[in-house]
């Protein structure tokens, strides 16, 4: 029965996908990927695009999911897409849905498990995990994310920040994920909240390409105005 694997491809670096994703990829008809518009790449095709078997000829279907907050384009989005995805499988074909990190966390592939469940039952879904980025910026930076009772939180840095300070209050490790444009704010917030200055303040920017950037300070050495301005930006600040 023809049926679709969600795929987490990990963090960027095409040796850090599972045996299992990659033999999804080998044995899938189908390759859908998200791309923020029209004429940018898929960033989770381009992790695997060294693994495709190119005489095999696998179609690969980019789908579309504007970069936005407006929850009325999201949603019509999010219907489209998961239409077409749906629809492949129908048509009998095996598919995989490629996404960064790990399908679970912040990801659209959660969009397009739901709307599938719901429109279209019929279709059989899997979902193979991937490495999360901040494990491997964790990794890299030789920074544990939690040990003993230590409390993690995770914060989308994009969206309201007005309860970064209360969760700082209760966080031995905040991870801070999507969009380091954002950072500068989060920076001045911790030190209103009175987070130590000799807290460790690591930043990791396009991990696993050719791009990757890896700082690591402490909070009282961060300056305005010096943080990374990319979107694919992790920072994790942690109490000593
Ligand atoms: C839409 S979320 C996807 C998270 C992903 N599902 C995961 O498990 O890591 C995108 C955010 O994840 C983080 N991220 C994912 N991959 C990254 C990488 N290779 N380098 C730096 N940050 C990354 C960044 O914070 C980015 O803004």
């Amino acid at each position: 029965m023809p049926e679709l694997i969600g795929i987490g491809v990990g963090p960027g670096d095409p040796e850090l996908l599972t045996v299992k994703a990659v033999n999804a990829i080998h044995n899938a008809d189908v390759i859908l990927c998200p791309a923020s518009k029209e004429d940018r790449p898929s960033i989770a095709l381009s992790v695997v695009s060294s693994l495709i078997d190119k005489s095999k000829n696998q179609e690969i279907i980019k789908l579309i999911f504007p970069m936005t907050k407006d929850q009325k384009v999201l949603e019509e989005t999010w219907k489209k897409n998961a239409k077409i995805m749906a629809e492949v499988v129908l048509s009998g074909k095996n598919a995989v849905y490629l996404t960064v990190g790990d399908p679970y966390l912040y990801s659209t592939w959660i969009y397009m498990h739901k709307e599938i469940e719901k429109n279209f039952p019929s279709v059989k879904i899997n979902v193979i995990p991937g490495i999360v980025s901040m494990f491997t910026f964790a990794s890299k930076v030789g920074v544990s994310i939690a040990e003993g009772a230590e409390k993690v939180s995770i914060i989308p840095s994009c969206y309201d920040l007005t309860t970064v300070k209360e969760i700082a209050k209760n966080s031995e490790t905040l991870v801070f994920l999507k969009d380091g444009r954002y950072f500068d704010q989060v920076v001045n917030l911790l030190k209103e909240a009175g987070f130590p200055d000799n807290s460790i303040f690591a930043i990791g920017q396009d991990l696993g390409t050719k791009d990757e950037i890896i700082r690591k300070l402490t909070l009282g050495e961060v300056n305005d105005g010096t943080l990374t301005t990319k979107y694919f930006s992790i920072l994790v600040v942690k109490r000593v």
